[in-house]
This record gives C-alpha cells, sequence and structure tokens, in this order.
C-alpha cells in the first residue's frame, strides 16, 4: 500500500469508527493517526449535527487534538463506564488480540479499553496478522528499569529502552515513566505472557491486549472500502 493509499484507508475507518458514536455517549479516544481521523469527524459531526458527547482522552495526543476539534473532556472519575472506546493497533491477531503501544500511550489505552463496554479498533490490513510477532511496548517505572528488564530477558524478550526522538534520552511516557521494548519474536501465547509480563515489580503495564475479543470490533479499511468484523 502506497503512502497515500495507507493515509486514505485510515481516513476512511477513523471516519467509519467516528459514525458509530451515538448522542449522549461518554466515549473514550485512543492515540495515534488513525484515531487522529475518527477524532475529526466527531469534530465535524459535533459542529454539524449537534452531537452531544464527552471524550476519555489516552494521551496528551487525543486530548490536544479533541480539544482542537471541540470534543468535551471527562475522565475515568467522572465516568468510570465508558459506552465506546475507539482506537488503533499496531497488531491484530485472528482472537482479536492485539499489540498496542507504539506511540507509548499503552497505559491509559488499557484503562480505557478495560473500561469501555464496546471498542472499535482501527486499522489497514497490514495490521492484521495470524500471529503476533510486533515488540511488545512494557511501560517500566524508572526506578526498577534495570531489574524489569533482566526479568523480561529470563522471558525471551531481547528488551531495549525506547530513547526519544529529538530529545536525548529515555522516552518519558504521559504518566511519568520509561517504554522497553521487547521483542520475542512470534508469540505462542499472548494471555500468558500478559499475565507473566503485569506481574513483575515495576512494570506498570504492557502493550499485549489478550483479554478484550469479545468486545472489540476491528473496522478494517484498504482504501476501497471498510469491513466490520467482530467474534461475536
Ligand atoms: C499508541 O500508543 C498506540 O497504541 C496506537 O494506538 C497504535 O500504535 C496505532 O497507531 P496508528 O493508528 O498510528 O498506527
Amino acid at each position: 500500500m502506497s503512502p497515500l493509499d495507507l493515509v486514505a484507508a485510515k481516513r476512511m475507518v477513523g471516519c467509519r469508527a467516528a459514525e458509530e458514536v451515538r448522542d449522549g455517549m461518554v466515549v473514550g479516544l485512543g492515540t495515534g493517526s488513525t484515531v487522529f481521523f475518527a477524532i475529526e469527524r466527531l469534530g465535524e459531526r459535533i459542529a454539524k449535527e449537534g452531537l452531544s458527547i464527552a471524550g476519555v482522552p489516552t494521551s496528551y495526543q487525543a486530548a490536544m487534538r479533541a480539544r482542537r476539534y471541540g470534543v468535551l473532556l471527562t475522565d475515568l472519575d467522572e465516568h468510570p463506564e465508558l459506552d465506546l472506546a475507539i482506537d488503533g493497533a499496531d497488531q491484530v491477531d485472528p482472537r482479536f488480540r492485539l499489540v498496542k503501544g507504539r506511540g507509548a500511550a499503552l497505559l491509559r489505552e488499557k484503562c480505557v479499553c478495560d473500561a469501555a463496554r464496546e471498542v472499535l479498533i482501527v486499522v489497514d490490513p497490514s495490521k492484521m496478522v495470524e500471529r503476533l510477532d510486533a515488540p511488545v511496548p512494557v511501560e517500566v517505572l524508572p526506578f526498577a528499569a534495570g531489574s524489569v528488564s533482566r526479568r523480561l530477558e529470563a522471558l525471551g524478550a531481547d528488551p531495549v529502552l525506547r530513547e526519544g526522538v529529538r530529545k536525548d534520552g529515555p522516552v518519558i511516557t504521559d504518566n511519568g515513566n520509561f517504554i522497553i521494548d521487547c521483542n520475542f519474536g512470534p508469540v505462542t501465547n499472548p494471555d500468558r505472557l500478559e499475565a507473566e509480563m503485569i506481574s513483575i515489580p515495576g512494570v506498570i503495564e504492557c502493550g499485549l491486549f489478550s483479554a478484550y475479543g469479545e468486545k472489540i470490533t476491528v473496522i478494517l479499511g484498504d482504501g476501497d472500502g471498510c469491513r466490520v468484523l467482530s467474534l461475536r
């Protein structure tokens, strides 16, 4: 897919997801270049249709985009249960288990995914895989980065501390933590690996989302059209 086609695909699925939002909903707003188009389309619907919604942003990026497009913001204290969440993913397997966190927003994304009754995952076809094999980002307490790295290595990863771009030193997440990217190769048992990683003291969250397949709907677009996929 050419870069232009890819942008068209992202726009198509983002806009399609925004059409699922109904008046009065509280919506989790994911992070990344695909959700960008969903937030933009929500802004259009607010302006043109008078759609009344509130959004829970998963990052500074999502919050800034939402404000720019006129989406009222709220949080999980005000709304511990969300009607819907819209988010992207780095990979999706046939049971709708995900790798997320390329943009380092995985911690709040998982909180929002967990709080939502329904989750729309917006992706282009390159994200659909038979087996998850992308590096799994892990959000780590800086104090424990060294000991956590050793434990992740023992699980079979090749842990790499994520470095900033146009910033010297490590990436600092919106929550003040480090990200360690863990290449495991093909992941044979995502459920078990997720449980093992999050049990390590100092790991705050990991980018494997293996428990949400039943409430996920995948909106897959290639620029020519969208397919809506569900396990239900
Ligand atoms: C943010 O940390 C990620 O989980 C993104 O949701 C994911 O990387 C998808 O981003 P794109 O839509 O930009 O590919």
